[in-house]
């Protein structure tokens, strides 16, 4: 039975009351900072059976009751999945071995990351539109990345940052929190998975979809072999996946997925939690009095309710806050007008009921629906929503504060009527989120005003990891030296 669509807006009213228990969830899995490394040597030692088992091993609350013999394990979430696999690969593997395999893949992943030969056209990398430099976001501030064969094909939407994911869980219609399981009125609503719509739920399967598209990488599995093949790291990749590795195209490319998979939960890389506010929290940086009333707004249910949906608060376990609930939420993005593919009025990107996602095609309660993305670093981005609409923070607090009151300022106006929530068929529109600050009318004042945006934004700013705190030695912070990837 298709759940009511004012169900999802309630899910979402209790998912605010919840933010503190969203947060344990991801508390656990944070609290293990080498959390792969940790995370193989938990399901070495505790034996799972069955680790290798993509269903058990497939991330989120499935994988906690699947590992919960061991108190580590219990925080797994989609980080677990490919240091499930290297254990099942070296079953019987000393802790030195997982360890050393974990690296390889780690530095692996990373060369082929930065590798522009594995497209199509040979111009194109994962770090061309993923930056390290920009949280691994783009470095430029296109709406959507230029791809495909010629380098003039584009998708739908704006590139993600890759950092923070390690505890997205996987993709559920109802998410019920772990520590509440069973208890129906804790249903979170549709969380989590990977990509704007929530399709993937596994980094392997994610890295799949930009490798084969057309207007990505277009590559091939046979055309990635034969780069891997050819590329100075071919003896690393043998002496981790194989002396016949290459013999085979679909192993070689599966091989390709579990390495890229593998990179992007190196802690100190991915989720460093080097921030100003990281610091903040543990007691060791002050906040300006902007950022502390950045903060202040940031978390007031009458006034920007942002923490409602990123949530600010450190988790009951002490674990640092992650900047979302990973729920898929629809909040009326409007149309961008500079996508090709809107130049056809009648084509709509819907998110979670598709076109890119197919499964839930023609459910109409995910229609319009996206999984609400984490602020860390997001200062570091240069286009922001789904479809890369706006190209400053400013725009972006502007749009949340005076979406109701004043919508002629964000949507067409014809004939002196405005157009509002011009990317959503009206049919789908009881699904847009209503509560604060989209909770006004014509008339009313904005949730916040001028001075309290920049607050805000002074706030977002703190969310920028690589913070030196004052008086700790430089280089306490991992950073990463990385090889330039040109676009073209
Ligand atoms: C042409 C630009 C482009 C390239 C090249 C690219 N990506 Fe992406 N990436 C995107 C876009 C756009 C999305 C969002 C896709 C969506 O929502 O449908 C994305 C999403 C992701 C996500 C999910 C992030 C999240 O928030 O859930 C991951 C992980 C990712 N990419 C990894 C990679 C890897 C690994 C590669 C190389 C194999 C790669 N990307 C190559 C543009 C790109
Ligand atoms: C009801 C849940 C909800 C609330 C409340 C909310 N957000 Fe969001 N936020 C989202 C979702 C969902 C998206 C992605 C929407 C899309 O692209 O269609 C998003 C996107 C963003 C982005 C763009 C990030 C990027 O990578 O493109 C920023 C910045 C942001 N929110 C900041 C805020 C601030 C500041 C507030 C408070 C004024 C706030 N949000 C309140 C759910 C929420």
């Amino acid at each position: 039975m298709r759940i009511g669509l004012a169900g999802i807006r309630q899910f979402r009213v209790r998912r605010g009351n919840r933010a503190e228990s969203a947060g344990s969830r991801q508390a656990a899995a944070v609290a293990l900072a080498a959390v792969t490394v940790a995370m193989a040597l938990a399901g070495c030692d505790a034996g799972v059976a069955g680790a290798g088992n993509s269903a058990s091993a497939n991330a989120g609350p499935g994988a906690t009751s699947a590992l919960s013999a061991n108190g580590a394990a219990a925080a797994a979430s989609v980080t677990t999945a490919s240091a499930v696999q290297v254990v099942a690969h070296g079953g019987g593997q000393s802790r030195a071995q997982v360890y050393e395999s974990v690296r390889q893949m780690t530095a692996l992943g990373k060369q082929l990351f930065f590798d522009a030969s594995l497209s199509g056209s040979g111009k194109l990398a994962c770090a061309s539109c993923h930056s390290p430099d920009h949280g691994f976001a783009p470095a430029n501030a296109l709406s959507v990345q230029p791809g495909g064969s010629d380098m003039h094909r584009t998708g739908l939407r704006a590139a993600p940052t890759l950092k923070y994911l390690q505890s997205v869980p996987a993709f559920a219609e109802h998410y019920h929190e772990s520590d509440d399981e069973g208890d129906e009125s804790v249903d979170a609503g549709p969380t989590g998975g990977l990509t704007w719509d929530g399709r993937v739920d596994r980094g392997g399967d994610q890295a799949r979809i930009p490798l084969l598209s057309s207007f990505e990488m277009g590559s091939t599995p046979a055309r990635i072999t034969a780069a891997v093949k050819a590329a100075p790291y071919a003896g690393a990749f043998r002496a981790a996946f194989g002396e016949h590795i290459f013999d085979n195209d679909d192993a070689t490319f599966k091989a390709v997925l579990q390495a890229l998979e593998t990179f992007e939960q190196a802690p100190e890389v991915f989720y460093p939690y080097t921030s100003k506010y990281d610091a903040y929290l543990a007691g060791n940086a002050q906040l300006t009095p902007a950022e502390l009333h950045g903060l202040q707004l940031f978390n007031d249910e009458q006034k920007g309710n942002c923490a409602s949906c990123h949530i600010s608060q450190r988790t009951k376990d002490g674990a640092p806050p992650q900047f979302s609930d990973f729920g898929l939420i629809a909040i009326g993005v409007p149309r961008n007008r500079a996508l090709p593919a809107n130049r056809d009025p009648h084509f709509y990107d819907l998110g979670a009921c598709g076109p890119e996602r197919t499964d839930l095609k023609a459910r109409d309660e995910f229609c319009g629906i996206f999984r609400t993305p984490t602020l860390r670093n997001v200062a570091l981005k240069k286009s922001f929503f789904h479809n890369g609409i706006y190209h400053s923070l400013d725009q972006v607090l502007r749009f949340y504060a005076e979406r109701d009151t004043n919508p002629e300022k964000f949507y067409p106006v014809s004939k002196g009527k405005v157009r509002k929530f011009d990317d959503l068929p009206q049919r789908y529109w009881a699904n847009l989120n209503t509560e604060a600050p989209f909770d006004r009318k014509p008339g009313d004042k904005p949730a916040l005003d001028e001075a309290e945006i920049k607050d805000v934004v002074a706030f977002l700013n703190t969310l920028t990891d690589g913070y030196q705190v004052s008086g700790a030695k430089p280089g306490a912070v991992a950073g990463m030296a990385v090889p330039r990837v040109a676009a073209n």
